[in-house]
């Protein structure tokens, strides 16, 4: 079945129809076995089904970017506020006190930098070693439609077989190379993939038209990246969106370590991802939080 020259985009998304999660408040998760859907439990809030993500693990292609300057200084003081912390082995090991509980997400795949092919990743951590750290869940980037499509997906299928083995789930982050387009048939694209190779819960990018189209025919739960520092009411705009299209959380980081004031700003994000306040309410809460400071 190779008739590429014949494949029709998907027409009936069944919007309006969520999912049925079988019993588990994680979609797709229900038959996972114990260590799984616990692990799962700690990234997504049980009582909302939804979560935060902190993401600063820019530093392992870009090195030390804006608001990523002192991990120490600019990202443990938003450590409390969010559900789960997205971060590098090398910055859990040096800079996160082992006294911080929150759930590690630990971004698994390296090898590359900015200034050569950021798509040529491989398999950065060894899973005793993610193990021996108690992380939540592993992270690799894919990049489907890159010259390294195949080489990315591999060590998201090595993450995912190895992960099953010990109950760590694997976090697909759809990656966008520099040419490729940033719309709902390729999110489409590369979500479908990522979870059908098995991925537990996939990271995409928010896009304006058809966002909800991609969450719907995603089995397994999609946390959006932020992406580029937008105006703050612009970020929590888009975070709503996507929770009202059916994003189940948030994996962000520019658009809160690059904020005016980032405490707020996590806070902002956080209500609107559990309690969906409206955008324009979740603004007020961050002006207020940044007078106060
Ligand atoms: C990017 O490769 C990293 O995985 C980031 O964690 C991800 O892009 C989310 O960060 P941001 O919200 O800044 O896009």
């Amino acid at each position: 079945m190779a008739d590429v020259d014949d494949i029709k985009d998907g027409k009936d998304f069944g919007l309006g129809t969520p999912q049925d999660k079988q019993g588990f408040i994680i979609k797709g998760n229900a038959n996972y076995d114990w260590g799984l859907k616990n692990r799962m439990s700690r990234i997504f809030n049980p009582k909302s089904g939804r979560t935060v993500m902190l993401a600063f693990d820019h530093g392992y292609f870009q090195g030390p970017t804006r608001g990523l300057e002192r991990i120490d200084l600019n990202i443990l003081p938003l450590a409390e506020h969010a559900d789960v912390l997205m971060c590098t082995r090398g910055i859990l090991r040096s800079v996160i006190p082992p006294t911080v509980t929150k759930p590690i997400v630990m971004r698994a795949s390296g090898g590359n930098s900015i200034l050569r092919e950021l798509e040529n990743e491989t398999v950065a951590v060894d899973i005793e070693d993610a193990i021996r750290m108690g992380v939540c869940a592993m992270a690799a980037q894919i990049y489907v439609g890159s010259d390294y499509e195949h080489k990315s997906i591999k060590n998201i299928i090595d993450l995912i077989d190895t992960g099953q083995r010990y109950g760590i789930p694997t976090l697909a982050v759809t990656g966008v190379g520099k040419d490729m387009a940033r719309d709902a048939r390729y999110f489409g694209l590369a979500t479908r993939i990522a979870a059908e190779i098995g991925a537990h819960y996939v990271k995409s990018y928010y896009v304006e038209d058809g966002f909800d189209r991609i969450c719907a025919a995603c089995p397994v739960p999609i946390v959006i990246a932020g992406g580029k520092k937008l105006p703050e009411l612009e970020a929590l705009e888009m975070a709503y969106k996507a929770i009202d299209q059916g994003a189940a959380g948030v994996d962000m980081g520019r658009n809160i370590f690059q904020a005016d004031d980032p405490v707020a700003m996590i806070q902002a994000v956080g209500k609107i991802v559990h309690e969906m306040v409206k955008p324009a309410e979740a603004f007020e809460l961050y002006g207020d939080l940044k007078n106060a400071a």
